[in-house]
């Protein structure tokens, strides 16, 4: 544990300019700095780093955060790991009274158990990778499935032989418990180990850093069952937020500006065989919204394809539900559908990269998906017809947040339903959609905010200015007046900070959603705007509003008296009320 002081006092000395400027050098533009975003392709800069906020933000694809937050995406650093660093920058140092004991003990013994654990796979990785040049039959195999190998090589491809206990000419103690514990040998009931993996084909999974974190194992001959055994899931490996080549990919992402998405390890490596190097599969398991968010720092068009087959449909249904929250409009989403008999693996074999990419060009794009998949096996024809349509349409319409995706979806879905959009908003009380800018030329789409949360964004510029009194600001239990509430109260304490450092220190005590709300206005706020009388405004907005709901109260209060039972003042009270409200 990390002190929250030093934290605070680290975001208030770092400058994320220089932070951002040493790995993606930035250009003045007006009070900010600016540069094409490092986080998606572009060719026009919309990535943003503001000095007076030490905070960056890319219009384009919506990342933003603190210096921290920029080592933590960009480098793929861990918090603690950023910390140390910028504290390194700055040359302070990283103080550790804060934990106790105990507590220092369990992070020691994690950080051990963590590098033993990748020290492990690597070892194991290097000796799967020796013994595939072992193995004239796992080599024909690969040959037999047109792999060269150049790409075997490039995704670390190995060999585990076969054998109960291979792994122990590797390491040195067998029993060690990191061996069971990254899932590379088994125990069984009468407590004797055995490898996991024995005379597959093993395919390396890297994290982002391109450290070793699992295996998915292929069977040679196509009898054993199952045909793929995968690592567990450890404490490096997670298997919903993990994607098998990424890694390899990413430049080849960048460049080309889309990923492709499939299903299975070979789907991958045969992609990357026939030239298409921005392919990327989900572990075996549905694509997660953890998946379309880390896709999304890389690029903005993501396209899907899944094999033809029914698991594969029922896979492309699935990715298209949990992409649904992530969804934002700047994405692009499409699926393309292969022939039954087909995977991306045999297509791209048969067709080759032309083909299959200028089917990508015309895949899917995924709001027809949804009209299409919702009435495919519903004519559309019967009041009943139609119910069910809605009633199916409803909650797919609610996950989704991105304004515009979500009108165009609505239109769409309304008009085959053969209702008015108003008919349907009020049929299904879907929250009403966030509206568009008007301006075109305004690429983030911007709801006018809350007089509340206005009052939270001047405090995060000018906490000098809040004072306890304005605590009363918040007289409920709902999100904002939580917001509001934490933010008085971090000013309040650090009124020298800057606003970074206070998003910092509140960040854990707010909902994410509200949290990226703030973090996205707070870099929209314009720059040249006088503070100290922004925040006099909004401050003075908010007491009336208090004044008129405590007038509400009273006219309530008094109108229950009898008018002879009122004092003169109180008479005059209801009188003034009265006449503000008509
Ligand atoms: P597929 O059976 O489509 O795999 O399963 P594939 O990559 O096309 O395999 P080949 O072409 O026969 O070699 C897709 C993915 O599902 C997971 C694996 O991640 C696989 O790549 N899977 C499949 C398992 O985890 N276990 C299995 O037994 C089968
Ligand atoms: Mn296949």
């Amino acid at each position: 544990m990390i002190p929250e002081s030093f934290i605070q006092e680290l975001l208030n000395r770092v400058d994320v300019v220089d932070v951002i400027d040493k790995s993606v050098p930035l250009k003045k533009a007006g009070a900010n700095y600016s540069a094409c975003c490092p986080f998606h392709n572009e060719k026009s800069p919309s990535f943003t780093v503001s000095p007076t906020k030490q905070f960056y933000h890319c219009f384009g694809c919506g990342a933003h955060g603190t210096a921290i937050g920029f080592l933590m995406e960009y480098a793929g650093l861990s918090f603690i790991e950023a910390i140390n660093d910028l504290a390194k920058n700055v040359g302070m140092i990283v103080p550790k009274e804060d934990s106790t004991p105990q507590s220092r003990e369990v992070d020691a013994q994690n950080k051990t158990i963590k590098l033993g654990l990748q020290e492990t796979l690597q070892q194991a990785a290097n000796y799967y990778k020796a013994e595939l040049k072992n193995s004239p039959r796992a080599i024909e195999y690969l040959k037999g499935r047109g792999l060269s190998g150049v790409i075997a090589a490039k995704f670390q491809i190995g060999y585990a032989p076969a054998g109960w206990q291979n792994l122990q000419s590797v390491f040195a103690n067998y029993e060690n418990q990191a061996l069971q514990t990254a899932g590379l040998v088994v125990e069984n009931d009468q407590g004797k180990r055995y490898d996991r993996f024995r005379d597959r084909i093993m395919f390396p999974i890297h994290d982002q850093k391109g450290q070793v974190i699992g295996f998915g194992g292929r069977v040679i001959n196509n009898e054993d069952t199952p045909k793929y055994y995968n690592s567990p899931e450890t404490p490096l490996f997670q298997k919903g937020h993990e994607l098998y080549g990424l890694f390899v990919a990413r430049r080849a992402i960048r460049d080309a500006g889309r990923v492709l998405v499939v299903e299975g390890y070979m789907d991958v490596v045969a992609l990357a065989q026939y030239g298409i190097e921005y392919a990327v599969a989900a572990l075996g398991t549905a694509t997660t919204p953890f998946h379309i968010t880390k896709l999304m720092r890389q690029t903005d068009e993501i396209v899907f394809c899944f094999d033809g087959d029914n698991a594969g449909r029922t896979a492309a249904w699935r990715a298209a539900m949990n992409a649904l929250p992530a969804l934002t409009d700047g994405l692009k989403l499409r699926f393309l559908f292969l022939p039954k008999e087909h995977d991306p693996d045999s297509y791209v074999r048969e067709y080759g990269k032309e083909k299959i990419e200028a089917e990508m060009q015309a895949a899917m794009p995924l709001s027809q998906y949804i009209v299409q998949h919702l009435s495919e096996n519903n004519a559309l024809n019967s009041q009943e017809d139609k119910v069910q349509f809605l009633n199916e349409a409803e909650p797919i319409l609610r996950q989704i947040t991105a304004p515009r995706f979500s009108l165009m979806l609505r239109k769409r879905i309304a008009e085959l339903a053969d209702v008015t959009e108003a008919e349907m908003q009020s049929l299904l009380k879907l929250p009403a959609p966030n509206r568009p800018p008007a301006k075109a030329t305004q690429r983030q789409s911007r709801a006018p905010i809350s007089i509340k949360k206005r009052f939270v964004l001047m405090a995060l510029m000018r906490p000098d200015l809040v004072k306890l009194e304005h605590s009363s600001f918040a007289q409920g239990f709902n999100e904002e007046d939580l917001l509001l509430q934490v933010t008085i109260q971090a000013a309040l304490a650090q009124p020298k900070s800057k606003p970074a450092a206070l998003l910092h220190t509140i960040e854990s005590q707010i909902a994410p959603r509200l949290l990226h709300d703030i973090g996205r206005e707070l870099h929209l706020l314009d720059e040249t705007l006088d503070f100290a009388l922004e925040f006099e405004g909004a401050r003075t907005q908010l007491v009336e509003l208090a004044q008129q709901k405590q007038g509400l109260s009273m006219l309530d209060a008094l109108k229950e008296k009898p008018f002879s039972a009122l004092t003169i003042d109180e008479r005059e009270m209801l009188k003034n009320l009265t006449a503000k409200k008509t």
